[in-house]
Formats: C-alpha cells, structure tokens, sequence
C-alpha cells in the first residue's frame, strides 16, 4: 500500500476531527519516521526513546521476514529483516517529507555472512552499495532536499536479493545543503572525538545524527573538559557532549580514510572545533588544514571570531582515499585540536519521473490494487520509470523528465472494472489491457488523449464502445473483440474512422482441435467412474496388511511408525515398520562392502545391496565432501520419516555411524523414466501415451505433496526423469527428495545455497537468482513433461544445432506454430488423443515460463493432468465404461471424491476401490 495515501488519508480523518495537529500520533518528533521491518509489533527503543512502527503497510507479507542471526555484537532494537524475492528491479518505502526540507535517510542492514552487494537509492538517486566486510551491520545515510510530499528509499537488487531490518527519517538543519541544493550527500564518517564511551545519537542529539565515538588515533592525545556557558552558533553544530572532547596533537593531527569509491567525487568535509582550554587565547593555537597534500585552510584560528567555537566546510574532489591533515603553524605555541567532523559525498540528485504521471499511476495501482486478487504489480513500487522501470511500463525521457507513454497489463490475470484513471494518463499512447478478466464498461477518454493503440480485448467487458474511444484524434488501432458480453458494433461506424480493428470478432484459439463432443456427451459422474478406472489401471496393488515384526524376521530399533507400500518378487504390501536404524556393519554385509556401484548421483554412491530377506536394495552413500552435520542429518531423517505417499520413494533405514551417511530404499523393479523414454534399446520400452499421462500425474502428485508438505514446503531441487521410477506396475515414484531443501522461510540464516540441479532441467532464473523456490521444481517438471511426449530425446542434445541443444528451445517454435504432430514421439503416434495431448503440452510449456511467477504451481499442474488425463481415458474408454461397467451406482464411493484414489494413502478407501473395479493382477 502507498503511504502516501495512507498518509492523506490519515490527514484527511484528522482534520475531519479537527485533529490535524499530527499526522503520526506514535513518533511525536516533527518530521521524524522510523521503520523497523518485520517487527512483530511497533515499539519504544530504550536507548533513544524514539517510537519505530512495522513495514506491513508497504509490504504485508511475513513471507519475507526473517530473524537476524546471532553472529553479530551491534546492539540492535530490531531483531527482525525484510528480505525480498525479486527477479529484478528495486522495492521501495516511501516516507513523508515536506516540500524543500533536508532530511536524512537511514538503512541498517544487517551484518550478512555472505558478500552481498545490492543497491540502495534515495527517490532514483543512487546512493551505493551494500557490501558488508566488517563483522557489525551496516548503516547506509544519505541526506537530500524534498521534492515533493514524500521521498522513496529503494533497494534495488545487485548480486543477491535485498534486505533490510531499519529505515529512519530524520529532518535536518538546512546549511547541509545550503550550497549544493540540486545533491544527495551519502555520508562516509561521522565523528565524535576524544570521547571512549558510546555512540551519541538522539535525544542528544536532535537530528539523531550519530555521532561515533573517535578516541585512539595513534599518537593523539585526547582532551576533556566540561564545559559550560558556550555559545554555539549555527544550527549544524554538534551536541556539547559531542564537543567537549577532542584529539589534539603537538604538531600535526591525521585522518586517512580509506576505501573510498575509486571514481572521482566531490567531497564535504565539516571539520568542528570547540577550544577547550580556557587558559588559552587567540593566536596561541594556530594552525594549516590539508586535504589530500592540499592547503585548504592556512592559519587557522578557532578563537580569531571571538567565539570558543568555530566550525569549516570544506569541498574537495578525491577517489579511494581522503587524508585531513592539521598542522601545526610556525610560532603557535600549541598544536592543532579537532573536536569532530563529518564527510559527506556529493552525488547529483536525479530527477523523477513526471509527478503528474507519477499520482495518476499510483492512483491506478491504487485502483487494481481493491480487488485484492490483483497480484500481478509486485514491481510496482518507487519511480514508474527510472531505476527498473515498473512491469509493463515504458516511458520516454527524451524532454527532460521522463513520463508514462506505455502500459502494457496483457496476460497479467486482472480483475475488476477498467480503472478510471487509466483516462488520465496524459501521455500514454500504447494501451494494452488484453487477456485479463476485466469487467464493466469501457470508461471514456479525453480528447486531448494522445492514445494511438488501445487493446482492450479477451476480456469480459460489457456495453457498448464509447463513441469517445472511437474518435480520439490520434488513435491507429483498436481491438475489443472476445468480450462477449459486448454490444455488437456498427462496422460501417468503425470502417469510417479508418482504425485497424478486430470489430469485436473473436478469433478461436487455433490450437484447440480436440475432439470436445466427448466429454459433452459423458455426465460428470461417469467422467470421473473412468478416470478411476484409468488411474488404478496403472497403479494397482494388492494389499495385505502385515505386523512389522514380520519384516525380515528381526528386531530393529523403532524409531518412527509409518506405513508404505513395498514392492517384494511378485507381490505388493503394506507393512507397518520403522524406519530402521542399520548399522555400518550390517550395511557393508548387505552391499558386500559396497561392491557394485549402481550409481551416482548430486547426493552420493548408490551401491547394490540385497537384506536379510533378499530384498534387492539401493544403499545410498553420502559423498564424504558433503559438508552436513549431523543434527541436519537427523532433522532430515526426521523430514523423511515424516513424508510417506504413493507417489514418493520411501526410505527403509538409514546408518549414522562413524560420520557415515547412509540411506536404504526400496528397489523400483521397473527403472527410471530415462531409462523407459531414452535408455538402452534393451531396457527401453515403448510406453503408450495414457501410461506416460499417468506416470506424469503421479509424479506431479508427488512433487505436490512435498511442496504442499504441512509446516514447511519441502522443494526436490532435482527433478528429471531419471529421478522418477517405476515400480512393478509402473506406479511413478519420486525419488531423491531426501536431501532436497525447505523452502526459504522465517527464521532461515542467510546460507547461500549451492545452485543444483541437471544441465537440461535446471531452472534458469534459479541458476542467476540463486533464489530457491518450488517453481525451481515446476520448471524442471515441465522439462520431464516436454520429454515424456516428445520425441525421445535427452533433455540436452548437442548433436542438435546449437540453437536447438536444449529439448524446451527446440519443441518451443513446432508449439507456437501448433503443430504438435510433428515432434510427438514416434511411438505414441495415432495412440493419443488431441484434446489431451493439448492439455500436456500447454502446461508443459506454462511450466517453462523463463520468470518463476508465470509458472503454475504442482498443485495447479496436478489438476490439469487429472484433466488430461479424464479426457483421454473418456476417449478411449467410453463404449467401454459404458458397456462393460455398467451404471455408476457401484462406485459411489470413488465418485464423491475430487480427490482420485491414486493420492490417498490409506489402505481402507484403495482396496475398496480396487475390489469394485479390477481383476487381481497374479
Ligand atoms: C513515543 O510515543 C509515546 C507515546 O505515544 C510518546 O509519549 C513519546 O513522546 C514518543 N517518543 C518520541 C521520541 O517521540
Ligand atoms: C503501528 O503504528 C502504525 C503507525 O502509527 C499504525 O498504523 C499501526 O496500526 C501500528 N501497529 C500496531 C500493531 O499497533
Ligand atoms: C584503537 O581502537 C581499535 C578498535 O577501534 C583497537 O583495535 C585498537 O587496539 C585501539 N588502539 C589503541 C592504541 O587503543
Ligand atoms: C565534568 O562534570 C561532571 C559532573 O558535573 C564530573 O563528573 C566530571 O568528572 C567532570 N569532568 C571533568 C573533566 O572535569
Ligand atoms: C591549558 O593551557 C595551559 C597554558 O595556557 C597549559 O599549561 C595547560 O597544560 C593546558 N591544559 C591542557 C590539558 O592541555
Ligand atoms: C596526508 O597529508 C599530509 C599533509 O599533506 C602529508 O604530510 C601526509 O604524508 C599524508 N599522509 C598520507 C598517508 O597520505
Ligand atoms: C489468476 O487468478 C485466479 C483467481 O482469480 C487464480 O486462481 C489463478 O491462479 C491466477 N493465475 C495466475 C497465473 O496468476
């Protein structure tokens, strides 16, 4: 939400109630803000008495909170940080101001393990980097002149994602800029002299400068004393407790600051002094000022004024490093003193975007925004134009101050009316409001509109165009067609005014050939009778329910109860046993001292191993480079014994011994996905296409779930299709998910996660991002989609083209151009059903989205394939469901349930369903 209008808003209760005394009732000090982000509530600091409120009205979300960790000694009053997720582009606060006042601006971003670099700026000013390298947090200040009613801090995103857990807005005497007016100054050190105690900020100091306390500097000497009675003019001037310590030095007094920008900037250096010493008068303490080896000031005399106190600016431009030097003068009789001094760096104030543009486009965000199911404008924060441009805005700068010419919200899965202030937009040419769910009527535009293309189609807008639309000056092109609720227009009307127009025809989605009149034809019961009847086909089980005691024959320690299904030589149970805790000895029995290695993988050795029952098992051996503990270790072990599903590899024990990483899983009689679409022409088998649909459902069933996993979503990292198996009845299974991360959440300390993941599968905006979300796992499941139906082809082909390595890159133009026949695998061929290869495909693609956010989620993917899934069992069973099965009464059961028996674990409602409808395989 906007402060800005939350702040009007706010202003305008208040005057209402004849109360518009203060516009913040909890930070009683003028013209002062301060933010703590993600605080669980607003609160007092002790140390300065100042009042911080949350961020929720900038940013609602508690997704992005996180807990600092304990690594740091600051003292901080805020424990918490916002740490945004963004693909690019910059999140703004925007705080208060009022028009021509300097303020100050802080961000305390805290210490951060790894070398982060991101940018901060000031409205589009920017301000620098954030790269923490010393072991306390960093504070980054800038001060500026308001232009308007409120000021934007940004973080934009460099490296890595941004964070911050402080925001304050100070106001601050004028002099600051009194000769630098159109500048930001970014400040580099702030001073306080002589002084060994604590940082001194406010109420001492009524700005809350922070002064920092100064007292060793080789060979200085450090003077104090109390003093009283000064009279210090000027409104910069530092607190007297600030003052009345300094460092002096009997001949020459040095600061070097290092580690300066390297380019060249304007620097000014306020340089403060007090005289300390009552015994002393002028012209005994006299002295030169340097910058940089240059004289700046000669002769210098703090008491020449007749005043005890004096203080200078100075101007110097320098790169990496500044040296102020006070040297003694010949014939002073004592040496230079410096009670403190800060150095600010000048930087050229940018100028915004248009403020006209800039209220009417906040107005219209404001707008999309009360329909809350407008997720669409996350970038929509700070200036619309400079500094990442917002999502779907184009602007030109070429008078001077930039402003809106474009908008582009196509395809953005928007709702509610058109808003209005879209009319306002004064600069706007290019409209594009298509493909969303737009509702009401088209609102009317201004003559003076410089509107030259306006595309409001594939909506669901009603009533007639406004003749205003049709007789804008500048208009070229107009389409509205596909809202068909719509009056029917005129041609002639449209014909005349020589716009390019659709005339509200509504073209047909050209792909969309299938052969609908089937599932027309079946009513919604009997739809989902043969979808049960086509999934249990491919999984089906036989279930006997055995005690655990029986299993091998041996007392294993019992560490968690769980129930999973076990594939044996020919059969199929349900035992209810632990996860067993082996030991190293008993593993190296069972792989005969890891003698066969079966595999390798991102997470260890697979060895052959076969248990006391004769059991074939895969014994899987963490890498000894794995850097895990083992408290992560047992969390996981933890995780795993907690995830059972049908579609999920299960784990039957593990080994923690001697630092021994170890873990033992059932054996999948039926290989790999690879192997069946693409391995050995001996393993390989055709699969047709509705056991590749359901092989496909199941596994996003199982990627489902762990994403979805209750408390914490559970993220695979490695999706593809050698890491989907299949069991005896060619029942998908995931596998790997053992040592996949959690999603980031609350309370995560910032470890940078190794990027992992298959050439071919591994999602591109993760792989710059290095930002982990489940739709790392979407996109990698729409690379196994694209495989499972295309033509058999590794993921990644360099005998292909160049341009054509990558399968996705290759099959993408034959989609666009829907002309599907032409890559579908050869073996399916004539053995699918358009509809439903259709429906694979589009999500396939959907699920290939290069940007995370346009990706669909499993569960939405699930729901699609179950669709698929429906309509080609509909096709090729619907004589036959009707026919053999009878009527639907039988199968009551299974029909109340959107849910498919596939996904439900429970023993009880998968044998029902499986006496009902299927001979017993032998
Ligand atoms: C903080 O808020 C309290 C109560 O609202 C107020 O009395 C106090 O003056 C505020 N502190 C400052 C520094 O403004
Ligand atoms: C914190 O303060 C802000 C600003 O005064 C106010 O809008 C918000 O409701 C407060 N939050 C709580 C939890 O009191
Ligand atoms: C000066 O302070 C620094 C830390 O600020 C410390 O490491 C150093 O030992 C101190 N030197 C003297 C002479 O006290
Ligand atoms: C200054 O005055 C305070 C109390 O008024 C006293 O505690 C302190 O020692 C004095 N400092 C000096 C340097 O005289
Ligand atoms: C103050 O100045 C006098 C000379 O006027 C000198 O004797 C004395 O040492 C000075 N005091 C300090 C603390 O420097
Ligand atoms: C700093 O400037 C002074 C005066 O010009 C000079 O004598 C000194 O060598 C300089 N120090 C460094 C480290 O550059
Ligand atoms: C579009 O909005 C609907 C609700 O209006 C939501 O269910 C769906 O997930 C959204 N789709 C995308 C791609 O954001």
């Amino acid at each position: 939400m906007e402060l800005q209008h939350i702040w009007m808003l706010r202003l305008v209760v208040a005057c209402a109630l004849f109360l518009c005394i203060f516009f913040r009732s909890t930070s009683a000090v003028e013209g002062f803000e301060s933010i703590a982000c993600c605080a669980d509530s607003n609160y007092t600091d002790p140390r300065t008495t100042l009042n911080y409120t949350t961020d929720y009205i900038w940013f609602s979300d508690k997704q992005s909170c996180k807990q600092i960790p304990e690594i740091v000694l600051s003292q901080r009053s805020n424990e918490n940080v916002r740490l945004f997720h963004i693909n690019e582009g910059k999140r703004c606060y925007n705080l208060p101001t009022i028009e021509d006042k300097v303020y100050l601006i802080r961000g305390t971003f805290p210490f951060d393990s790894f070398d982060s670099s991101f940018y901060v700026s000031i409205g589009v000013t920017q301000l620098g980097e954030v790269r923490s390298s010393r072991l306390q947090d960093l504070e980054i200040e800038g001060v500026f002149k308001a232009t308007k009613d409120y000021i934007d801090f940004c973080l934009v995103k460099g490296e890595v994602n941004p964070f911050i857990s402080q925001i304050e807005l100070r106001s601050l005497p004028e002099e600051y800029l009194h000769d630098l007016p159109a500048s930001v100054l970014k400040l580099i050190s702030r001073n306080n002299l002589g002084d060994k105690k604590d940082d001194i900020r406010f109420p001492v100091d009524q700005s809350d400068r922070i002064w920092k306390a100064t007292s060793n500097l080789s060979s200085a000497l450090p003077l104090s004393f109390n003093v009283s009675n000064v009279d210090l003019r000027g409104n910069l001037t530092p607190p007297l407790q600030v003052l009345q310590t300094a460092l002096t030095h009997p001949e020459r007094l040095q600061f070097i600051h290092d580690g300066l920008d390297t380019e060249d900037y304007e620097y000014s250096i306020f340089l403060y002094f007090l005289e300390l010493n009552s015994t002393i008068i002028a012209g005994q303490r006299v002295f030169d000022i340097y910058l940089n080896n240059e004289v700046k000031k000669e002769r210098f005399d703090v008491l020449a004024g007749g005043s005890k106190y004096s203080y200078t600016i100075l101007n110097i431009s320098a790169n990496g490093s500044l040296n102020i030097t006070l040297v003694k003068a010949s014939q002073s009789k004592f040496g230079p003193p410096l009670n403190a001094y800060e150095i600010l760096q000048i930087r050229p104030w940018i100028e915004e975007t248009n403020h006209i543009d800039v209220k009417v486009i906040q107005k219209l965000r404001k707008e999309l925004l009360q329909n809350p199911e407008n997720k669409a404008l996350e970038s929509w924060t700070g200036d619309p134009c400079i500094l990442f441009p917002w999502k779907g805005i184009k602007c030109d700068g070429s008078n001077g101050s930039s402003v809106i010419n474009k908008l582009d919200l196509s395809s953005s899965n928007i709702t509610g009316p058109i808003p209005s202030s879209v009319t306002e937009m004064t600069n706007l040419e290019i409209l594009n409001l298509s493909h969303n769910s737009f509702v009401g009527h088209i609102p009317s535009f201004l003559r003076s509109s410089l509107l030259i293309s306006v595309d409001v189609s594939y909506n669901d807008l009603t009533g007639p165009l406004p003749e205003s639309i049709i007789s804008l000056p500048h208009l070229k092109s107009l389409y509205f067609g596909c809202n068909h609720h719509m009056s029917e227009e005129d041609p002639a009307k449209l014909n005349s005014s020589r716009i390019n127009t659709d005339y509200g025809k509504c073209k047909v989605k050209e792909h969309k050939h299938g052969q609908v009149f089937v599932i027309g034809a079946i009513t919604g019961g009997s739809l989902l009778i043969t979808l049960a009847v086509g999934i249990l086909f491919f999984c089906r089980y036989r279930y006997k329910l055995i005690p655990w005691e029986g299993f091998g024959g041996k007392n294993y320690p019992m560490e968690t109860n769980i129930i999973f299904s076990l594939p044996s030589k020919d059969d199929f149970f349900v035992k209810s046993v632990s996860i067993e805790a082996f030991t190293l000895e008993y593993l190296e029995v069972v792989t005969e001292k890891y003698r066969t290695l079966i595999g390798e993988g991102g997470f260890g050795s697979v060895y052959r191993g076969t248990l006391d029952d004769s059991q074939e098992v895969p014994v899987k051996v963490r890498s000894a480079t794995s850097t895990q503990g083992t408290r992560e270790f047992d969390n996981e072990l933890n995780l795993l014994s907690a995830i059972q599903h049908e579609n999920l590899v299960p784990l039957l024990g593990y080994c923690k011994e001697k630092d021994q990483q170890i873990l033992v899983y059932p054996f999948m009689s039926n290989g790999s996905l690879l192997d069946r679409l693409y391995g050995d022409a001996a393993k390989r088998k055709i699969l047709d296409w509705p056991t590749r649909l359901s092989i496909a459902l199941g596994a996003a069933r199982g990627l489902a779930y762990l994403h979805t996993f209750p408390g914490r979503s559970v993220i695979h990292r490695d999706v593809k299709s050698s890491n989907i198996l299949l069991d005896q009845s060619m029942c998908a299974k995931v596998a790997d998910f053992g040592f996949s991360k959690y999603a980031p959440q609350e309370g995560d300390s910032y470890v940078s996660l190794e990027v992992r993941g298959t050439a071919g599968y591994l999602d591109p905006e993760y792989y710059k991002t290095q930002q982990l979300s489940e739709k790392s796992d979407v996109f990698s499941f729409g690379v196994v989609l694209t495989g499972n139906w295309g033509v058999a082809g590794e993921p990644l082909n360099i005998k292909r083209p160049r341009t054509e390595w990558s399968l996705v890159e290759w099959a993408k133009p034959y989609i666009r151009a829907s002309k599907v026949e032409e890559i579908v695998d050869p073996g399916i061929k004539g053995g699918y059903h358009a509809e439903a290869m259709w429906r694979v495909v589009e999500v396939a693609l959907q699920c290939l989205e290069p940007y995370s956010t346009y990706r669909p989620c499993m569960v939405d993917i699930v729901r699609e394939l179950e669709d698929a899934l429906i309509i080609e069992n509909n096709a090729s069973e619907y004589m036959k469901s009707i026919d053999s099965l009878g009527g639907s009464n039988r199968y009551s059961i299974v029909l109340d349930k959107r849910v498919l028996p596939a996904t439900t674990s429970t023993a009880e409602s998968t044998i029902t369903t499986q006496a009902l409808s299927h001979p017993q395989p032998r």
